[in-house]
């Protein structure tokens, strides 16, 4: 895995949204895995400004996103699909027919999984990937015990997600307790990978995903198997390599 150790969180977005508009460039079909959380939104402030001044041209790539609350609308306002259009779909020309974030209300939701991985398959898979990392190590919201051999499921959130997401909803009562997540196959299978971490409470899961064995324990070293991944830190969040 390819280390960038960075300032700070503002360099972090810079460097992040400069990766994957060179992608946009060298490929305007690209097929982009997003992410939500508050990491990436200084990455798609980034994006928003190089498509603001420097024309960077979106109208034919597309764009699926790693997960989406179970019971939530698209039109709840902590929502995966809302914090898109907030952070990024809003501000960007990426035809709304693009853009996929998986229905956490659908009526079954076992073949909304189904076919979230057979519209990733039939746009030819994604080119590149964003994540960012939970305290745990989850990526996505695959859990410590994701499967290498796990795709678009419905998952259990641990209590310590739970906490952590909490900040974003009322009350941690008002929290959804399951989720509809790519897995750890379907990530695996991106062509490249651009995980993002900042700030000293992503530390030691940075350490083990970096410097531990491969473990279902920590999910994110199972991207040690993954042939291109980018790792940008700030220096917060690598102050335990
Ligand atoms: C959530 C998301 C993950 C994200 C993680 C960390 O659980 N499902 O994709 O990486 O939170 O979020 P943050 O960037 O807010 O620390």
């Amino acid at each position: 895995m390819k280390l960038i150790i960075v300032k700070d969180y503002g360099e972090l977005g810079k460097k992040a949204a400069g990766l994957v508009a060179d992608e946009v460039k060298s490929n305007p079909k690209v097929v982009l895995g997003l992410a939500t959380g508050g990491t990436p939104v200084g990455m798609y402030r980034e994006l928003i400004k190089l498509h603001q001044e420097e024309s960077i041209d979106f109208s034919q790539a597309s764009s699926f996103n790693l997960d989406e609350y179970v019971g939530l609308a698209a039109t709840h306002p902590q929502s995966y699909r809302a914090y898109m259009q907030e952070n990024l779909f809003d501000h960007i020309n990426l035809p709304a027919g693009h853009t996929h974030v998986p229905t956490g209300d659908a009526a079954d939701l076992q073949q909304e999984c189904a076919s979230y991985e057979t519209a990733i398959r039939e746009a030819g898979g994604i080119d590149i990937q964003v994540l960012g990392i939970g305290n745990n190590g989850h990526i996505g919201f695959n859990e410590p015990g994701s499967s290498v051999e796990s795709t678009t499921r419905v998952v259990q959130l641990t209590e310590s997600t739970i906490e952590a997401n909490a900040r974003y909803f009322a009350s941690i009562e008002e929290v959804p307790t399951q989720a509809i997540s790519m897995g750890i196959k379907t990530i695996l299978g991106a062509k490249k990978v651009v995980l993002l971490a900042s700030g000293e409470t992503k530390a030691e899961a940075v350490r083990l995903m970096l410097e531990g064995e491969a473990t279902a324990d920590v999910p994110a070293s199972l991207l040690q198997h993954h042939p291109d991944v980018t790792v940008i830190v700030d220096e917060a969040a690598a102050s335990q390599l």
